[in-house]
């Protein structure tokens, strides 16, 4: 019963709704979510979790208003050359998954420098920009077909997508009151838990990610089989 949290992953959402609330524009509402990562990060690399994935920019995001785009990207831009700076400090490793090429070429630089100095670390953020689960799986079908494959298995699958380096979720988490997945992590969100929190994610405390972490640790995870109270497995079914 004492599940392992090897992979959380969070779906930020609330940022601009954190802002309205103070009558500021929504640009703060994501500076604020910035930092909210960055503790909640170091919370998670404390209580032992190896893999940390935010939605941090969708597919999607780019029909928002051309300054709010603009701004994310410095934002995430400065964000990384603090990452860069802490590194030791901080020792995580930080990776990338989605689309990189659109992004403005200050991002993609950074990105490139954040991964390199960072690869020694064990702990993982997986940062999801341009991040949209339909392209990545039609992108991995897509390379799969060039490779020649013609019997395409689940772990042909796994392989061709961002997250090959790592295991799946354990654990989605998503603030702000909605219960959807947003076109994230489809594939490998098959045997996730899900959390659904009210909680603005500029508000999300340590303490609610321990309550988070609690409740997800008494859950029973079947995976399609039948288990027993005692905890052990039962037939298929
Ligand atoms: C969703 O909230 C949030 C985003 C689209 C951006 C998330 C970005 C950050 C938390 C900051 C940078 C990230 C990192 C990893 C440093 P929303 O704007 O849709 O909120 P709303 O639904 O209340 O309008």
């Amino acid at each position: 019963m004492d599940n392992i949290l090897h992979h959380i992953a969070f779906i930020m959402d609330g940022n601009g709704r954190w802002a309205k609330k103070r009558l500021l524009p929504r640009e703060f509402g994501h500076r604020a979510g910035a930092e909210t990562f960055r503790r909640v990060l170091t919370h998670c690399v404390e209580l032992g979790i190896e893999y940390v994935t935010v939605y941090a920019f969708s597919t999607e995001n780019w029909k928002r208003p051309k300054h709010e785009v603009d701004e994310l990207m410095n934002l995430l831009t400065r964000y990384l050359k603090e990452c860069v700076a802490d590194a030791d400090k901080n020792k995580v490793r930080f990776c990338f998954i989605g689309d990189i090429e659109p992004l403005p070429d200050a991002l993609k630089a950074q990105i490139k420098e954040t991964e390199d100095a960072t690869r020694a670390y064990h702990h993982v953020a997986n940062i999801a920009l341009n991040y949209g689960s339909r392209h990545e799986l039609v992108q991995a079908f897509q390379n799969l077909s060039k490779e020649g494959k013609t019997e395409i298995t689940e772990e042909d699958i796994s392989r061709a997508l961002y997250t090959r380096d790592c295991p799946d979720p354990d654990l989605i988490v998503r603030t702000a009151g909605e219960q959807r997945l947003s076109n994230f992590l489809l594939w490998q969100a098959a045997y996730s838990e899900f959390y659904f929190t009210k909680t603005l994610w500029p508000d999300l405390s340590n303490r609610e990610i321990d309550e988070i972490v609690t409740d997800f640790k008494k859950r029973v995870r079947r995976y399609g089989a039948v288990v027993s109270t005692d905890g052990e497995k039962g037939e298929n079914v």
